[in-house]
């Protein structure tokens, strides 16, 4: 059966509501799709609505989100307490769930039972490989790879994933599913990291290092690609928005798939995270923030 086509998609079930399923969620249902939310962990779907709730009042106080547009978007979201109850008859399915391999391909492999044959199945993976996690499924075709950025409400970019086995209509219908959520996307090929996470995490390995080494302070060393070099914000102040756990099961996986010491974990980097010092969701990262 061919996948389906972007305009016949309206029911999206979203997989894993943390830091980016909420975040898609969100963004999903504020573009018009009728969005099902659903967590591993009992509770955090409803935690997620809240979270995304306060987020449109907030916008709303601002004078960024109409009442109307709050209004209709909430209406369009829904908790769901089962991957069954969230995904079947759903024409889309978005992975956010820990990046784990083993977690991601029986999550897959209950996707290839419960949606129908058409459906896309998208993942946001950082770094896994797209083409092995579609090889836990049926119909490995329809599997893209959705690479959302945080937060998804904001960040224009999707990185669109083409696996070994993704057709090009599953690529095409992506592409139209990303410009339906005012997205502007990028195609690349499955490889470790994509484009996005090669490059953001080779840099904040850098700059973690030349941190152990006593190089420069956190906020200098940030400064230097802030003010040199025109970024947005630093490779350690973005690190702890990613989460350092994230950063370090990406370093973790690129460093396995593509050998050598470029993407090898800093020990503070590994430190960091077993002291629970997670970046701005613990409170602490390479900065103290306010929980
Ligand atoms: N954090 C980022 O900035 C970022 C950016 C882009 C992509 N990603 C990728 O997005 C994915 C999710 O990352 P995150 O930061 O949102 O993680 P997170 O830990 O904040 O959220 C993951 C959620 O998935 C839930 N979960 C675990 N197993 C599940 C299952 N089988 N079914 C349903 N829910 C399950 C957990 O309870 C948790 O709430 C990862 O693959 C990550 O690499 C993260």
């Amino acid at each position: 059966m061919a996948v389906v086509r972007a305009a016949e998609i309206q029911r999206v079930a979203v997989a894993g509501a943390g830091t980016m399923g909420h975040g898609i969620a969100r963004v999903a249902a504020q573009s018009g799709f009728e969005v099902r939310l659903f967590d591993g962990t009992p509770g955090v779907a409803d935690a997620a609505l809240e979270k995304i709730r306060s987020s449109l009042e907030e916008g709303v106080k601002r004078g960024k989100v109409s009442a109307r547009e709050r209004e209709e978007t909430l209406s369009r979201l829904s908790a769901k307490s089962s991957l069954q109850e969230s995904a079947a008859g759903a024409e889309l399915v978005i992975e956010a769930i820990p990046e784990r391999m083993e977690l991601k391909e029986l999550l897959f492999s209950e996707l290839g039972r419960i949606c129908s044959e058409s459906a896309l199945l998208g993942s946001n993976t950082s770094s896994l490989s797209l083409s092995r996690i579609a090889r836990s499924t049926v119909h490995p075709e329809r599997v893209v790879g959705l690479h959302f950025f945080n937060p998804p409400h904001r960040m224009k970019l999707l990185e669109v994933v083409r696996g070994e086995a993704t057709s090009d209509a599953a690529v095409e219908t992506a592409l139209g599913v990303a410009r339906k959520l005012g997205k502007d996307p990028i195609v690349v090929k499955d490889s470790p990291g994509f484009a996005t996470s090669r490059l953001g995490v080779a840099l904040g390995l850098e700059a973690m290092r030349m941190l152990e080494e006593g190089i420069a302070v956190v906020e200098d060393i940030d400064k230097a690609m802030e003010l040199g070099y025109g970024h947005p914000m630093g490779p350690l102040r973005v690190s702890d928005l990613v989460g350092l756990d994230v950063r370090l099961s990406i370093a973790e996986a690129l460093h396995r798939e593509l050998g050598g010491s470029r993407f090898e974990p800093p020990q503070i980097l590994r430190d960091k995270v077993r002291m629970g010092k997670l970046g701005k969701k613990s409170g602490a990262g390479f900065y103290p923030w306010e929980k």
